[in-house]
């Protein structure tokens, strides 16, 4: 089975890098420093530099996927922005990061991935019940909350783009204990792992585009 885990330097996607390579899998990760790196090979996975947020780095997906054919993608790079409470209007630097890293980041990502696919390939962004709109109960992290939202948007029209070629769909893993996650409660990752672990949800094809 090929992966590939972009975002993966710390939290999540590096537990899943985790995950996929006990299984056995060859998994191809990404992150954007040395340290980032470095942890991603002594997994036994390639390491790839990769910065979602930029162009030059956004094109730079292209060499290492070319010629591999992907069973299972996950898009896990994200960023939280201003921890705000209300209606606290984001600076457009703010704005800027948040969304660049978490929408834009994904729509330029996914059309680059869509020649690589393995036929039958499942394709996840890591999303949010934040970006839920229907299940908004709080205003904190509206900025987040946009993005995620969007990002919802975007997974899904991918999933209309690829029908019959991947399986797509926006996973919320939980609230895991990461440093975007902070101290969260209750241990999560067991949760986070039944979303995203290598056996992966119950998908098929009628759940593509679902988040
Ligand atoms: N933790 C939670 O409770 C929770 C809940 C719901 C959803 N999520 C989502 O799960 C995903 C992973 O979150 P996490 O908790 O693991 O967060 P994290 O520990 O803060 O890790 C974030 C990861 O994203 C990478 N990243 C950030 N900006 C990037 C960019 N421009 N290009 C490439 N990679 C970038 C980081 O790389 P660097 O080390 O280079 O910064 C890091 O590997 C995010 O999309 C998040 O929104 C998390």
């Amino acid at each position: 089975m090929n992966v590939l885990v972009i975002g993966a330097s710390r939290g999540i996607g590096l537990e899943l890098v985790r995950q996929y390579r006990a299984e056995g899998a060859a998994v191809t990760a990404t992150a954007r420093d040395e340290t980032g790196l470095a942890r991603l090979r002594e997994l036994g996975a390639t390491a790839i530099t990769f910065d979602v947020a930029t162009a030059a780095g956004a094109a730079s997906l292209a060499w290492p996927t070319d010629g591999l054919a992907l069973d299972v993608v996950v898009l896990a790079a994200g960023v939280y922005g201003p921890r705000s409470s209300g209606l606290q209007t984001p600076t457009e630097a703010e704005f800027d990061a948040v969304m660049h890293t978490n929408v834009l980041g994904a729509m330029r990502v996914l059309p680059q991935l869509a020649d690589a696919l393995a036929p039958g390939a499942r394709l996840a962004v890591i999303s949010s019940r934040m970006g839920s709109i229907g299940l908004r109960a709080s205003t904190s992290g509206w900025l987040y909350r946009a993005s995620k939202a969007a990002l919802n948007s975007v997974l899904k029209d991918a999933s209309l783009a690829l029908e019959g070629r991947a399986i797509c769909v926006a996973l919320h893993p939980g609230w895991v204990r990461t440093d975007m996650g902070g101290p969260a409660p209750i241990s999560t990752w067991p949760r986070a792992r039944a979303a995203c672990a290598p056996r992966w949800p119950p998908c098929s094809p009628p759940t593509t585009g679902a988040s």
